[in-house]
Order: structure tokens, then sequence, then C-alpha cells
């Protein structure tokens, strides 16, 4: 479900026609509807409406603070996993008591970040964190809200890549560890255990794998309330499937009819962490078609945007849809949608049936709102592209596209290889 849609030939993100935005902002061009994201998080909370609960967009799939800016005005809490995402939800308005903070690798300088900023409660991945959560708080003279974050050991059914919740996989804690933490947590007079938590995966188009983690997780709950502790939060994780091709994903309130029988009577406050879900149909990445080329028995469509705007793709074997922005009566060949990149990986398609584009014409690439500009680099000193926010009739630059100079700042050439002294030395003791 989306806005992008054609009217008179042309696709419009809402009311606002793709080449126009293309040509005011040049491109690649991130192009995102407001009127999608708050639909599909509008979508999730009513199909939740029954429980107690809170949505946490999951900033690492989309980071812009004007999406997060939207997303936190219509109600929604965080999922960060850095610091930094930190400093964006707070930029961008967000409730900092609004945000869970996952990961594995939480450094000291991000602990004492979000303990200060009060946030509602770290998932913990590990004992180490959970003692190094405790002695910053102790440090600074308060308690840190923590859930644990519990392996429930299920196949999420997905890309290997995007799969957590396997007893394999690097995240959570399993059953056991998980219990010795909350009895740790709960002896702590810094750490007080509010939450459990679980992310099975992403891009999951089934209900069932909630389903089977959350009944390993349920007598879990149980045993810990056995044992005087009965944390106030169910954390479900993110995950949840969108069609990027002809996958049949759950919708919000198919999902939430498998989910809510299965926690409803805990009596807890259910946290989802959507990212995809909420952002990833919300977005698509207009690119212009430089060249055609043919050699080698294949047809290649040569354009501006490259794996280091858009990597998906390239690092999961991704499929995108490729549609004309202009749709004009075209033969249909079957070519290589490929970037600038030197790297043979630099593919957004391959072997893909489209109508014959000619160089100058401009190409969207659905389903770009999630993992897209926020996975983007700077790779062969490509400039990251702008990003514009539509509403209604209305669009804003909601970033713009870096500059050549962007591309070395911070950098500098030393003394002993003839650079210029730095212009802020210290002045020696
Ligand atoms: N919560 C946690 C703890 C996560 O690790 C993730 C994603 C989410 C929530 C949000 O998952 P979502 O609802 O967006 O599926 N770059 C990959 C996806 C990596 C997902 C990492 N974790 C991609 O482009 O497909």
């Amino acid at each position: 479900m989306h806005d992008f849609r054609y009217r008179n030939g042309v696709l419009r993100c809402e009311g606002i026609p793709l080449d126009r935005l293309a040509r005011a902002h040049g491109t690649p061009l991130y192009v995102y509807s407001r009127a999608t994201l708050l639909g599909h998080y509008r979508r999730l909370d009513r199909a939740f409406a029954s429980v107690p609960h809170l949505i946490c967009f999951s900033v690492k799939s989309n980071a812009n603070i004007a999406v997060l800016r939207t997303l936190a005005r219509a109600g929604a809490g965080f999922d960060i996993v850095s610091g930094g995402e930190l400093e964006r939800v707070r930029a961008a308005g967000g409730d900092p008591r609004r945000v869970v903070f996952a990961g594995v690798g939480k450094t000291g300088e991000e602990i004492a970040l979000a303990i200060r900023a009060g946030i509602l409660f770290f998932s913990v991945e590990s004992a180490g964190e959970l003692e190094a959560i405790a002695a910053l708080a102790g440090r600074l003279g308060k308690t840190a809200r923590v859930s644990i974050r519990v392996n429930p050991d299920v196949d999420a059914g997905t890309h290997r890549h995007v799969t957590t919740g396997r007893a394999e996989n690097k995240f959570g804690m399993d059953l056991g560890s998980a219990r010795a933490a909350y009895a740790r947590a709960a002896a702590h007079p810094r750490l007080e255990p509010v939450g459990v938590q679980m992310h099975i995966g992403s891009q999951i188009t089934e209900t069932a794998p909630y389903v089977a983690a959350i009944r390993r997780i349920r007598p879990f709950v149980r045993d810990l309330a056995g044992a005087g502790i009965r944390p106030a939060y169910l954390d479900i994780g993110g995950g949840m499937g969108i069609v990027y091709r002809e996958e049949t994903p759950a919708t919000a309130a198919r999902f939430a009819a498998a989910v809510l029988p299965e926690v409803a009577d805990l009596g807890m406050t259910i946290i989802l962490e959507p990212g995809r879900f909420i952002a990833g149909n919300a977005g698509v990445l207009l690119t212009r078609v430089l060249y055609l080329k043919e050699g080698g028995g294949r047809r290649f469509v040569i354009v501006d945007a490259g794996m280091n705007d858009l990597i998906r793709p390239s690092l999961y074997g991704a499929f995108h849809s490729i549609v004309p922005v202009r749709r004009l009566r075209r033969r249909r060949i079957v070519a290589d949608v490929v970037g600038p990149v030197c790297e043979s990986a630099d593919c957004f398609a391959a072997c893909r049936e489209i109508p014959a584009p000619r160089p100058g014409e401009l190409l969207a690439v659905m389903g770009a709102g999630a993992y897209g500009f926020s996975m983007a680099s700077n790779y062969n000193a490509r400039r990251r592209p702008a990003e514009v926010l539509v509403s209604g009739a209305r669009h804003a630059l909601v970033r713009e596209r870096e500059r050549w100079a962007d591309l070395m700042r911070g950098e500098r050439i030393p003394a002993f290889l003839g650079g210029a002294p730095r212009k802020t030395a210290r002045r020696p003791r």
C-alpha cells in the first residue's frame, strides 16, 4: 500500500509529479510520502488498539529527521541501535522516554548518553552489557531501565542476512542466561527490569514465527513472575514484511489477529519495532538513465544511481521493482539496470523486462524507503543523494545532496606530507 501512482501517464508521489522533483533537485533522489508513512503507522496502531501498546519506529530503516518528526508527531516511539540514532530522534523532537535501545555492541559513551536522556529501556544483549549499564548508571547516580533481549531460537523463514532469532545468531540471550540476567537486574539497586524483548528477523511475511517465538517466551514470563519479577513491557520487535514483488505479507490486521490472542492476557504493554513496514513502500529512488549499452549478449541500462545509494540489490540480491516515471508506449526489452560504481555487483536488476528507456529518462526504483538512504555510502567518492518529503501538494527538500567538500570533511594532509598546519593547533605546554 502506498501513495505513488500514475496520473496522466506520469508517476506521482501523492500530488506531486516525480519528474518535477527530479528537475528541481536532481538525481539520484529519494522521495518519501508522508501519507504512506502515516498510513502504515496508523494501520498498525489501530490493529493493536485493544491492548496498551507503543509503536517504536526502527530508526535504522530511515533515519531522516523529517521522517522521524512525521512519526513522532503521530505518537510513535523509536527503536534505536546507536548514540547517533538517539541524537537524530532528539533532533526530530522525538520523546526519549519512548525510545528503546537495542544492539549487541553499545559503547559506554552511548549507554551514558541514553541513561542521561532517560530512554524507556535498553534491550540488553549480554551479561557483560548489563554490568556496563549498571556501572554507568551508578556513576551517573541514576537507575537504568532494562529489558533482556531473549533469543527464542525460532526460524523466521527469511534471508539469512536478516534472520536474528536463531540460537546461532549473535543477538539476544538464551532463556537460561536471560533468567540469570533478570535475577541480577532485579537485585541491583541501579537496574530496573521493566521489559522482555525479542526480534526474530526482517522481511517476515508469515505470522507463525512470531506466534512460535511468543509461545516460547510466555512460560518464561510466567517464571519471572513466580520469582517476583513482573516486567511491564513485552517488546516483540520488528520485521514485518512488505510487498517488493509478489509477496503476500500479513496485513497489520492479520498480524494483530495472530499476535493479540498470544499476549492479551499477560497484562503487559506491547511494543512493536517496525521499520520496513512503515517506511519501505513510502519511498522511491529516482534515477536518470545515462547510457544504453550492449555487449556479450546482454543489454545494459546505465543509470546515475549506484549501489552506494541503494545497496539492497547488491548486498542481498533484493528485488526492487523499477518503473518509468513517464509511461510511454515502448517495446519491452530485457536488460540489466546497472549503476556507475566500479563493481559488477552494482546492479539494481539483472535480466529484467522493462519498457525500453532512452538516455535522459527517469526511472523510479520502488520500495526504497527503508534501508535505502540509511545504508548509503560514499563509495567511489560519490555524494549521497538528496531526500525530499512530499505531503499532499507540498514537498520539501529534507536533506541536501552532499557537496564535493562534504566528501573530504574532517580529512587533512599531515605536515610531514607537506600539508598546512592545523588552524586550531594546540598551544605547546
Ligand atoms: N528491531 C531490531 C532490534 C532490529 O534489529 C531491526 C532490524 C528492527 C527492529 C526493524 O526491522 P524491520 O521492521 O525493518 O524489518 N538492511 C536489511 C534489514 C536489516 C534489519 C536489521 N534489524 C534490509 O535492507 O533488508
